[in-house]
């Protein structure tokens, strides 16, 4: 599970590097598929519930399940890379949302808030705590700066599935859901919107958008509970 995840988050750093004005996001989805097949593993989106790619990319008030395709990336857009690396029989899941060239302020705050609501949730994932008490940590910084979370989508367990019991939802009050426990690996990914949490599914049948049209961020690792502090296995050791 380790080596899935070190292999989602160099494709993950990878897709990063590549996002700049003039690129099609199928350019970036066929590096993110060809350097997950050259480590020996599996790009574990593509034809899982039939979506046709190996990244979701997901750009400005696009939440979740972007298609990658023929979109030229234009300065100033906010692009999410979302991606699954499957080895040995086990996933490494992360996703993050890369500035376009140079973006708005508003901007580069939805995508930072966002990467610091996931540190804020990661610090009750610890032995005793509840996935509830991840949830409010998350919900609660995100709300205390002025965006909202996206509820219509949530995190979750992974291993030998992509997605497995138990559900990490980012928001709700504290105290609920299992307890964790060493061992266990879950995906803490808020989805920040910049405006109103609700979300459409576009006719595609997978892009899922802001309803108000407004900007979306996400940021995503797949962490081991310990006995001490949580483990972030998707850590990008170079690609
Ligand atoms: N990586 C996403 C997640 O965080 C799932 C991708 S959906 C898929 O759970 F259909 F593309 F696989
Ligand atoms: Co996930």
């Amino acid at each position: 599970m380790r080596k899935a995840c070190k292999i989602a988050a160099a494709a993950r750093a990878l897709a990063g590097q590549m996002v700049r004005p003039g690129v099609t996001t199928q350019e970036i989805d066929k590096a993110v598929h060809d350097y997950i097949l050259s480590q020996g593993a599996e790009p574990a989106c593509l034809g899982y519930n039939g979506y046709p790619a190996s990244a979701c990319i997901s750009v400005n008030n696009a939440v979740v399940h972007g298609i990658p395709g023929r979109y030229v990336l234009r300065d100033g857009d906010i692009v999410t890379v979302d991606l699954v690396a499957k080895w040995g029989g086990y996933h490494g899941d992360c996703c993050a949302t890369f500035p376009c060239g140079s973006i708005s302020a508003e901007a580069q705050k939805l995508i930072d808030v966002t990467k610091q609501s996931f540190f804020e949730g990661l610090a009750f994932a610890t032995r005793g705590h509840r996935v509830s008490d991840i949830s409010h940590a998350v919900q609660t910084y995100v709300e205390s700066n002025g965006f909202s979370v996206v509820r219509a989508y949530v995190g979750h367990g992974i291993g030998t599935q992509m997605h497995e019991e138990p559900e990490v939802p980012n928001y709700g009050a504290p105290g609920h859901g299992p307890r964790l426990l060493p061992g266990m690996t879950i995906c803490i990914e808020p989805m920040v919107n910049q405006g109103v949490s609700d979300v459409r599914v576009l006719k595609d049948g997978w892009t899922a958008v802001t309803a108000d049209g407004k900007l979306s961020a996400h940021y995503e690792n797949t962490v081991r509970i310990t006995d001490g502090e949580p483990e972030i296995l998707t850590v990008n050791e170079g690609f």
